[in-house]
């Protein structure tokens, strides 16, 4: 069965505008609902599809919890993130196919501080920036608050990051961060590196830079860091030696895995092999904790 065919099928059963895309690296469509009359498409969700073979085995749909507003569809990650904000459905069409079950999405990154009050005053400033600059994809409220709690954790050395962003994440972890710790965040975007700059400009204890995230290394090593941009060995890229990177007891963070409840972890019908080497890996004692009920993050300390 064809991506056409579903399409054509979905379309049939409800008055859907399927856009074909990915999700957590998985075959999926983005779902659109005009209005009668309406030009604007509203996000009403995303059907993630489970292949085996040649056959469909499931189909899921995540829905939002957050109020119908017009939104562009926006996935543009790797295979763990898919920043498509979806809004709280309706029940799921009739489907030929298995349906797995349903899951109520938050909303991801950036999207996610709208409305939000009581931040650290840096947290607001880099979450202000992301939103006025249209830069989606920043650490989500509640990894934010790992950060920050992580950080406080940490009473000497260097705190690194790689993927600064507009500088969330960066500025969670500073929010935390006890007097005399120094923060390192690397990012390859210029344009978002002068806004993160800025977000920093009064806080010396902050160093951002420009650059691919291999070269943060040379800043460490670290006590605590934070992947987001790099380093995490997902989709093809490289991970991080933790001796190369972390002081003996150092921590390091990977968020943004979808917690699943069996072992070993799959991901996309598989094994999920970035996450087990975190997991595994003979020098980290590691865990993965559900930050909130779709999202987990890895926490790994190095062990010498
Ligand atoms: C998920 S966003 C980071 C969000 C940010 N840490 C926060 O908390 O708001 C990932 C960032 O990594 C950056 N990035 C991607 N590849 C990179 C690379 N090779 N080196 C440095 N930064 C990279 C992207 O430009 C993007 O800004």
């Amino acid at each position: 069965m064809g991506h056409e065919a579903i399409e054509a099928f979905l379309r049939t059963s409800r008055q859907l505008e399927l856009v074909p895309t990915r999700a957590n690296g998985q075959l999926a469509f983005a779902c659109y609902l005009s209005r009668p009359g309406g030009s604007t498409a509203y996000s009403t969700g995303v059907l993630v599809l489970v292949i085996s073979g040649d056959r469909i085995s499931s189909i899921t749909r995540f829905l939002d919890t957050e109020q119908q507003r017009p939104l562009p569809l926006q996935c543009d990650r790797g295979p763990s993130r898919c920043r498509i904000p979806l809004r709280q459905g309706q029940p799921l069409c009739r489907s030929p196919f298995a349906v797995r079950h349903t899951v109520l999405m938050s909303r991801y990154g950036t999207d996610a501080y709208r409305g939000l009050v009581d931040l650290p005053p840096l947290v607001e400033a880099a979450a202000k920036a992301a939103l006025e600059t249209g830069f989606e994809l920043s650490s989500l409220p509640s990894q934010g608050r790992l950060l920050q709690l992580l950080a406080g954790g940490i009473d000497a050395g260097v705190i690194g990051e790689t993927g600064t962003g507009c500088g969330v994440g960066l500025a969670w972890l500073a929010s935390g961060a006890r007097e005399g710790v120094r923060l390192v965040s690397i990012e390859r975007d210029e344009k978002l590196v002068d806004l993160a700059r800025l977000v920093f400009a009064g806080v010396p204890a902050v160093t951002v830079l420009h650059g691919d995230w291999r070269e943060l290394r040379g800043a460490g090593p670290f006590e605590l860091l934070a992947l987001d941009g790099g380093g995490q060995g997902k989709a093809d890229e490289p991970a991080i030696e933790p001796e190369e990177w972390l002081r003996p007891g150092g921590m390091v963070v990977v968020d943004d895995f979808t917690p699943g409840a069996g072992w070993p972890p799959v991901y996309n019908g598989r094994p999920d092999l970035a996450r087990l080497r975190w997991l595994q890996h003979p020098r980290l004692l590691a865990t993965e904790v559900r930050i909130q009920p779709d999202s987990s993050t890895i926490l790994a300390t190095f062990t010498s």
